[in-house]
């Protein structure tokens, strides 16, 4: 079974999806941490993100490695673990110019559905129930008002960066959805069959009771 779960930038996707993954046991896949992987190596070896074959190059050498962690995924990049560093604003901008590089989207989508070959797998991303998997089994659209996105992810930040206001994180979420749906190569828009959850005004629990009610039983394969 594969569970596809798509949406902008703060919109819950990531937490639904690791608890979903792990309340089912199935793997998870967060692929916003492959782009943002490329961008962070592309960084490291001072690649322009406008050089679209550096960049390009950077996507067909890296190793992506994916393990569980108590609050979020693991990520290792070439051996090395770089969870943190990879969740930074700074690293998510650079993402959103990498994803728009066709070479690196088809590399980034070949390696997803080499790690969802086996079925079991809950995978969140932009693209997933739209170009990675568009037979999957399930597909989930979560979305919420910009403004309730903005807030949850300055709540998230708060703790660790308190000098970081609510009008920046607003206006770079603005800038995030901007790019995620006018890019010319696999935009953002809900697949034709998807299930479209506002989760505006819906907790964390809720959202997830919702989803697994909607994915009914699961028979290990
Ligand atoms: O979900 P995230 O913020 O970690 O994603 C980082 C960037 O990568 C974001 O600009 C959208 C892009 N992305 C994508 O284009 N396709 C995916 N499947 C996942 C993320």
């Amino acid at each position: 079974m594969i569970i596809a779960i798509d949406g902008p930038a703060g919109s819950g996707k990531s937490t639904v999806a690791r608890l979903i993954a792990s309340r089912l046991n199935f793997k998870y896949i967060e692929t916003g941490s492959m782009y943002r992987a490329v961008a962070w190596k592309a960084q490291q070896e001072k690649i322009h993100p406008d050089d679209a074959e550096g960049i390009a190059e950077v996507a067909r050498n890296i190793s992506l490695e994916f393990q569980p962690g108590p609050e979020r995924q693991k990520v290792f990049v070439d051996g090395e673990e770089l969870t943190p560093i990879l969740k930074t604003e700074t690293i998510g901008q650079l993402a959103a110019v990498v994803a728009a590089n066709r070479a690196v989207r088809e590399i980034m989508v070949a390696q997803q559905q080499n790690m969802g070959r086996n079925g079991n797998v809950v995978m969140d991303g932009r693209d997933i129930g739209t170009v990675v998997f568009p037979d999957a089994d399930k597909k989930f659209f979560l979305i919420a008002d910009q403004k309730e996105r903005a807030q949850r992810r300055h709540e998230e930040m708060k703790v660790k960066h308190p000098e970081i206001t609510f009008e920046e994180i607003y206006e770079q979420l603005k800038q995030r959805d901007y790019e995620d749906e006018n890019r010319e190569v696999s935009p953002l828009v809900p697949a034709k069959d998807s299930i479209r959850l506002d989760t505006t005004h819906m907790n964390i629990d809720d959202v997830v009771a919702y989803m697994i009610e909607t994915i009914g039983p699961v028979h290990s394969q």
